[in-house]
């Protein structure tokens, strides 16, 4: 999805009109960027509901950091749960807690007259954060992107999760931030903006910059790099490490950058992970 403001507006309008529904809003994160794919509407919309955060892809993250993003979290009253969502135990622990969110937000609730029913849930995030992945695998079964029929309006169904809760199969998809360009660095490189508003070599010196100053084992490992002094070198170096050559045996420097980011994205680096809390 490119995002405009009409787009933001119709989300919003969308998740405004969901919120209603539920008790607890689901909101994921990517782990590897838990602030830059945090979209900034989705707390003042919330407003009374319970909120569970959770930290995707925690297989990808560095734990260190993925913990100390869980403590920031907490130390600011939000619930979060790091979660690879091939991990029973994390999918039985969002159950859980998602259960123990709304029967809270219930009590409140019956104090003031309303009937009680049972716990209602939404999913919420940016673009590949693995809202679907995440439904289906709380579903048990897979239930059928939106966005993969275009024009066709679904009628919105409540999946039972477990007997613990209802979980509205239609997820909220939030926009990315735009505002500033090291977000846009991070977003890019993790999956969740689309190469075409961040050039794909851009976003690969981005990883590579960054594994250097943090992690340059990792880049010894996958491509025998043992320096970086410039950028354009260390893409000839790598090319012809990965054998990203052109007929002629020259580097194709867009053949690199897709092997840097494909790399990064699939945990063959290492498990990174992009930012710290402040
Ligand atoms: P949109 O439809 O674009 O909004 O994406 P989405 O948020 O529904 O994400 P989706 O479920 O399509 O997942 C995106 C990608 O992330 C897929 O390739 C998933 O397999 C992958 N994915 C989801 N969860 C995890 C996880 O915990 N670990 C890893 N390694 N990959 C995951």
């Amino acid at each position: 999805i490119q995002w405009f403001p009409g787009h933001m507006a119709k989300a919003r309008r969308e998740i405004e009109e969901n919120l209603k529904l539920v008790d607890v809003v689901i909101e994921l994160v990517d782990a590897r960027a838990p602030h830059a794919s945090q979209n900034p509407m989705l707390q003042e919309i919330i407003q009374n509901k319970q909120k569970v955060v959770l930290l995707m892809k925690q297989d990808l993250a560095d734990p260190v950091k993925t913990k100390k993003w869980i403590t920031y979290f907490n130390e600011n009253e939000i619930t979060a749960l790091a979660i690879h969502v091939n991990n029973k135990n994390d999918i039985a622990k969002i159950i859980e807690v998602v259960n123990n969110k709304g029967l809270e937000q219930q009590k409140r609730l019956l104090n003031k007259g309303v009937q009680q029913r049972a716990v209602r849930a939404l999913i919420a995030g940016v673009p590949n954060v693995g809202k679907s992945t995440l439904i289906n695998r709380l579903a048990n079964k897979k239930i059928a992107k939106i966005g993969d029929r275009p024009g066709v309006t679904k009628k919105q169904q409540w999946i039972k999760v477990r007997q613990k809760f209802e979980l509205l199969d239609t997820p909220g998809i939030l926009w990315p931030k735009f505002e500033e360009q090291l977000i846009g660095m991070k977003l890019a490189a993790i999956g969740t903006i689309k190469y075409e508003l961040v050039p794909t070599q851009d976003v690969a010196a981005f990883v590579i910059d960054f594994l250097f100053e943090h992690d340059p084992n990792q880049l010894e490992k996958r491509y025998r790099l043992t320096e970086h002094d410039d950028m354009w070198d260390t893409f000839v170096h790598i090319g012809k490490h990965r054998g990203a050559l052109e007929s002629g045996g020259q580097v194709n420097f867009d053949k690199v950058a897709e092997f840097i980011l494909q790399d990064f994205r699939t945990g063959k680096l290492g498990r990174i992970t992009l930012e710290v809390p402040e």
